[in-house]
Formats: C-alpha cells, sequence, structure tokens
C-alpha cells in the first residue's frame, strides 16, 4: 500500500504529486536485469524465469492480503507479463505492490502502472465474463488493457482510449509484443470523454483515470445491466465504485477507497489547486479563495487535540456530508517529486475562521484559530457514529442524470432521510449508508 496516501486508499497515484518515486531502485536482483535482454519467451531464459517467479509471488501477497479473491483474475495476472509493459524498470519494480509514475506534467504525474493491488480489485468489481466487449479509458501503459483481453478472451474484444498519442502508439506496441493483437485489445488516441461509440454498446466500461463526474458518453454507450467502474472522486478522494445500468439510472455495486492521477482533456472538471508555497499545495473545493486565510493560520501555533486512530472512512463521510474537506501537500523528497498528503476541515463561524488538520499517523488533531472547526468535526463524528459509522464498502449511490429543464430540477424530491446529495455537471448523486 503506498505509504503516503491520504487515506489508507490503494491506487496508482493519490490526487498531487505522488507516494512512489520510480527512480527509487531496489537493488538486488531486480537491479542486475534493470535493462532487459532481448525479448524472452525460452522457457530456459534466467531472465523470464525470474520474472515469472517474482509474478507468481506478487499473485500469491494479493491472494494472501485477500485483495484477489477471483480465479479468473488471478490467472490473468499470472499470465501477463507485467514487466514488459514496464520497459526501463527492474523487475523487483515491476512486480513489487506499488504503482509506478511513467509521466510528468509540471511536477503532477499524469500517467502510471497502477498498483497491482487496486488493479485486481477493480477488475473483480468489473465481474467480466468471457465474451463481453470492454472499454477502458486510459490505456496508459496497456497492462490492464492486457488483463482485459485475458478476461473476455478469444471470443470477446477490448478497446482502450488514451489521450497522450505517444502513450497509445506505445502501449499498442507492447500489446501485439506481448501476444495481444488489436483484434483482442485495440489502443485508440483521443479523448476518452467521449468514449468510442463505434464500439457500443460495452457490456464493461472500466475507468483506469481519476473522474470528476461520469460522461454521459460512457452512460449512453452502456448496454442496460452493464457495469462502470470507475474512480470518483467523492468530496476527499477517489473511491472506486462499480455502477451497474438499470432503468435510467446507475446503481451502486461495490466501493473501494482509491487514489488515481485525473482525468484530462473535455471532462477533467474543476480540480480546485492553489500553491501556498513552493512546496506546499491545497486542493480540493474552493482551494484558491482558502489559500489567504489557510495560509493564515498555518503561520499560527497549533493546538493538539486527542482524537484516537485514524478512521479513513470518517473523513471521507465528512467531506461528503460537509463538502468542507481538503488536502494539503507538502512536497519533498528528489525532485520534489514525493509529497505528504493531509486532510483538513476550514470554516469561519462568529469565531472567526478555523482549521483541523487530520495528522497522518499520530492520533490527535491540530487546531488552529478558533473552536468553530473542532466543534463541527466531534458534531459529524457522532452523527457518524449514530449512523453505525458505516465503512464506505457498505455505502450505497444511485445517479441519475441531471434533468435538463430547470423545471424538473426544481422539482426533484428532497434526498431521502439521512442520504447526501450531490450534484454534478451531469448527474445527481444520492449517496446512503447503505442497507
Ligand atoms: C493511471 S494511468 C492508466 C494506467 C493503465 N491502465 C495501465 O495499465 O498502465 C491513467 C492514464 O489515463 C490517461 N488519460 C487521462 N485523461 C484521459 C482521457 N480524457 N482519455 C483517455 N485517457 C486519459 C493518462 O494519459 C494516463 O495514461
Amino acid at each position: 500500500m503506498p505509504s503516503e496516501d491520504l487515506s489508507g486508499q490503494t491506487g496508482d497515484q493519490s490526487p498531487m504529486p505522488p507516494s512512489h518515486d520510480a527512480s527509487d531502485g531496489s537493488g538486488g536482483w531486480g537491479a542486475a536485469w534493470a535493462t532487459p535482454p532481448a525479448p524472452p519467451d525460452g522457457a530456459d531464459d534466467p531472465y523470464e524465469a525470474e520474472a515469472t517467479r517474482l509474478r507468481e509471488r506478487m499473485v500469491a501477497r494479493l491472494r494472501a492480503s485477500g485483495a484477489l479473491r477471483d480465479a479468473a483474475v488471478e490467472r490473468a495476472m499470472l499470465r501477463v507479463p507485467r514487466h514488459r509493459f514496464l520497459p526501463g524498470h527492474t523487475l523487483a519494480e515491476a512486480y513489487d505492490n506499488v504503482a509506478i509514475t511513467t509521466n510528468w506534467e509540471r511536477g503532477a504525474p499524469v500517467s502510471s502502472v497502477s498498483q497491482p493491488e487496486i488493479i485486481a480489485v477493480m477488475l473483480q468489481q468489473l465481474r467480466i465474463e468471457p465474451g463481453m466487449r470492454a472499454l477502458e479509458v486510459g490505456a496508459g501503459s496497456g497492462y490492464n488493457a492486457a488483463l482485459l483481453a485475458e478476461l473476455v478472451g478469444p471470443t470477446g474484444s477490448v478497446i482502450s482510449l488514451e489521450i497522450d498519442a505517444a502513450l497509445a502508439e506505445a502501449a499498442g506496441a507492447r500489446l501485439l509484443a506481448a501476444g495481444y493483437p488489436p483484434e483482442r485489445a485495440r489502443v485508440i488516441a483521443g479523448d476518452g470523454w467521449r468514449g468510442w461509440p463505434a464500439g457500443a454498446p460495452y457490456d464493461r466500461i472500466e475507468l483506469t483515470v481519476g473522474a470528476m463526474d461520469i460522461s454521459p458518453a460512457w452512460f449512453g454507450q452502456l448496454a442496460e445491466e452493464g457495469a462502470l467502474v470507475a474512480p470518483l472522486w467523492l468530496g476527499a478522494t477517489d473511491v472506486s465504485v462499480a455502477l451497474r445500468k438499470r432503468a435510467g439510472a446507475l446503481v451502486s455495486e461495490s466501493w473501494t477507497l482509491c487514489g488515481f492521477v485525473r482525468l484530462r482533456g473535455e471532462g477533467a472538471g474543476e480540480t480546485g489547486v492553489a500553491r501556498l508555497s513552493e512546496q506546499v499545495t491545497l486542493t480540493g473545493p474552493n482551494a484558491q479563495a482558502l489559500a489567504e486565510p489557510i495560509s493564515a493560520l498555518l503561520a499560527t501555533r497549533p493546538r493538539r487535540i486527542w482524537w484516537g486512530p485514524r478512521d479513513a472512512n470518517f473523513v471521507q463521510y465528512l467531506a461528503l456530508a460537509s463538502g468542507r474537506v481538503l488536502s494539503l501537500w507538502q512536497a519533498n523528497g528528489r525532485h520534489g517529486r514525493k509529497a505528504r498528503g493531509r486532510f483538513l476541515l476550514y470554516l469561519e463561524d462568529a469565531d472567526g475562521p478555523s482549521m483541523v488538520i487530520f495528522p497522518q499517523r499520530a492520533p490527535a488533531l491540530l487546531a488552529f484559530g478558533g473552536s468553530g472547526a473542532e466543534r463541527f468535526i466531534r458534531e459529524q463524528s457522532e452523527a457518524h457514529r449514530q449512523r453505525g459509522a458505516p465503512s464506505i464498502e457498505h455505502w450505497r449511490l444511485v445517479a441519475r442524470p441531471l434533468p435538463t429543464d430547470p423545471a424538473a430540477l426544481a422539482s426533484l424530491p428532497p434526498a431521502a432521510p439521512g442520504a447526501t446529495r450531490l450534484t454534478t455537471a451531469h448527474w445527481v448523486y444520492e449517496i446512503s449508508a447503505g442497507e
């Protein structure tokens, strides 16, 4: 699991500079083979034999941790040579349970090969069957497209969209070299926000990139009873949600916390990023407007408040219920490519501005300014407890297309008691604590 993620989530990245610096080699056997010899197929090739051994170990570890439970996904992960999609990386890096960032833009990661654990979890959320038609948004290296190709089998098909034309070309070439020709896994350069209507309807759509919203095109191109699995930004972090298309709506079947690089292009949405200094970045709702008051509070002396063990579910609940949770990123490490992230809640009330920071591990909160933020968090914590402190896996989300007619929008019935309603550019999400 990434060591510096915000909420205990697995993923490919946190929303800002990531926890894993791909240049940190781990030495040993992997280092010795940093530049792979010619493409191997012979069973007696020691490089391939070692790759197979490390791949089997990776799969065994995922199984032992409980992340990998499905026999078909396990077979696919054993078959697809992950290292061939990570040229320039050691075998040890390729088969470690970490995400590997491959491309950066202005200090932020824009492409990575995701952590094996979240790959396995999301493929299981998809519940793919042989013969299905699958669409992936975010081809990246092509590794996940190869896994999808294994799962749909020779009678199914995979289309994978990649916004970066150079990455798309490289992914297509790697897939071909690894034994997945375009009939099995076709990579197309283009903005995945529009999907790929020529291949629709799809039985499954998987996003391997974090989205702020669900594209109407994905909904339109998904078959009735088909499933969309996507890391959606819900308040404080991405949540990988499996959504079934049913009777004009998308209904959640499973959730898991994660962290992904952001979708680019037409559907990128509002990211809310403000730089507080060379090293410190603020992300989240109203980040730019709050940069000044938050900087002022950070310059004051905090009070430590006993809180207890970190609870990712509560932070996510708080973010959804309040819409006020932001993340603070402190860059460090070589090239400033590592960052420590923390959640914070800021508010202004009669006592003036106040803020609480959730520390990464210590069982104490840091409170700045007045007492309003602390009071608010205690009230929300009590409300969360009274609802049985449901873990995120038990929450339920129903997404319905946002009515375009203002009258229909105004006459939406109120959210069910205890449910949180979020309205995005295209959807009305109703989130409840599950049944
Ligand atoms: C986490 S990586 C995907 C990892 C990939 N599935 C793999 O197995 O290597 C996310 C990818 O999504 C791509 N991406 C971002 N926005 C996109 C968009 N609008 N359409 C298609 N691809 C996009 C990025 O360029 C990046 O390569």
